[in-house]
């Protein structure tokens, strides 16, 4: 018999990392055709048949190797293509790397920037993964909230707040806009003064612009840090072809970085996965044609249709109201009352068969979340009627 403790072989961190909110409710119902999911970040649409196809002719001719772990070239060069032609940013290909999806490009950007004990400031509410990541690779998530601004119908940003959670520890701020959940978009000042900061501070920017050209306002684009900084910036831009082309079951994006990170950024690319999956990477490729850019074009008018429908049906409800979206495809829905959103979105799943995320999900414990619910909206107008219809009748029961 042993006598000794059994070590815990498993970090502290890693031990303590829980389901996120948005796991807790789609454990009750992934798969149930009864339920109406609008929880993730997804429109119903499949990839398009074009894009689908450029994967299969190229599995067919067998693109089934390893590649260089940093993507095939042509691919690098139409990303490069496609930041010139929607935010006028003159990206050089050394500054690209496809390591797989999204999810993976912000897990390698923190690992470059990230010590054990360091912090990175995030701008919240915001898409769970994001700090869960951060804990993964040791650091502290300091989440800053923007505010609610009833009056003017938009969220905030506190500049003050947001450089005063920074410290001598602070490694990145991290922020996504337009935003995932509340569709809050930075504008080309305010970047730039957040810009300013971090040079003076010697603090890394992770820009998440995964629903970059998701915007209702400033079509083709949403203003981009790619666009003010320059080659030597400590910017980290995720981005991804998951949103705009209806991919998100592809897991590929990708991370535009300081230019002399290249060959770090390719030592990470070995170590995280060792490149993305050859024949998908042409598939990816298709999506930035002229037929991906027209594709773009159509997905956005659905959102702005979705947004459309949700900003009617809360028109006749008294006890809903949000901040109208600037971008991306989600509606961060305030509910009078709500005060336990994860229960909430539960038995909405249980008992009335519609699936959305807790407001909860979206921060580590700000009170001020739970009184919200997350739906997606880039989805067939009569589906999501029939959804809100259902909220409405869960909503009465409160
Ligand atoms: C803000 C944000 N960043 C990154 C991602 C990840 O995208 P991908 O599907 O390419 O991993 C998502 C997906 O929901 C997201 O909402």
């Amino acid at each position: 018999m042993r006598k000794d403790p059994i070590r815990d072989p498993i970090r502290s961190v890693i031990r303590q990392l829980e389901p996120s909110g948005i796991t807790k409710v789609t454990a009750l119902g992934l798969g149930n055709p009864d339920v109406l999911p609008l929880w993730f970040g997804e429109t119903d649409l499949a990839t398009p048949p074009f894009i689908r196809k450029a994967a299969i002719d190229a599995l067919e001719d067998g693109k089934t190797f390893y590649t260089n772990a940093r993507g095939i070239l042509p691919l690098r060069e139409a990303i490069r293509d496609f930041h010139k032609r929607t935010c006028g940013a003159d990206i050089d290909v050394a500054r690209i790397t496809i390591p797989g999806a999204a999810m993976l490009a912000v897990v390698t950007a923190l690992q470059m920037v990230c010590e054990t004990g360091d912090n990175i400031v995030i701008v919240s509410p915001i898409w769970p993964n994001i700090f869960q990541a951060a804990k993964v690779v040791g650091a502290e998530p300091r989440l800053v909230r923007l505010d609610e601004n009833w009056d003017t119908g938009k969220w905030t940003l506190d500049f003050d707040k947001l450089f005063d959670a920074c410290d001598d520890r602070t490694r990145a701020m991290f922020i996504c806009s337009p935003s995932n959940p509340t569709g809050w978009t930075l504008t080309a000042a305010e970047q730039k003064t957040i810009l300013d900061f971090a040079r003076e501070r010697g603090i890394a920017i992770i820009a998440d612009e995964v629903y970059g050209t998701l915007v209702y306002d400033c079509a083709p684009h949403a203003p981009s840090f790619l666009s003010i900084a320059d080659d030597e910036d400590a910017v980290f831009a995720v981005n991804s072809f998951s949103k705009p082309w209806a991919m998100t079951g592809w897991r590929i994006g990708w991370l535009v970085h300081p230019r002399s990170v290249e060959p770090a950024a390719a030592a990470m690319a070995q170590c995280n996965n060792t490149g993305s999956t050859h024949f998908l990477q042409y598939g990816a490729l298709a999506a930035l044609s002229p037929e991906g850019d027209a594709f773009r074009g159509t997905l956005l008018e659905r959102c702005r249709g979705g947004r459309d429908v949700v900003e009617e049906w809360i028109r006749g409800q008294n006890r809903v109201r949000w901040l109208r979206p600037e971008g991306a495809f989600y509606g961060f829905l305030q509910v009078d009352g709500l005060t336990d959103s994860l229960g909430f979105a539960q038995r909405m799943v249980t008992d009335d068969k519609v699936g959305m995320a807790p407001g909860w999900a979206f921060s580590l414990g700000d009170k001020r979340d739970d009184s919200y619910l997350r739906l997606c909206f880039a989805q067939d107008p009569a589906k999501l009627e029939q959804a809100l219809g259902r909220l409405e009748g869960a909503i009465r029961k409160i």
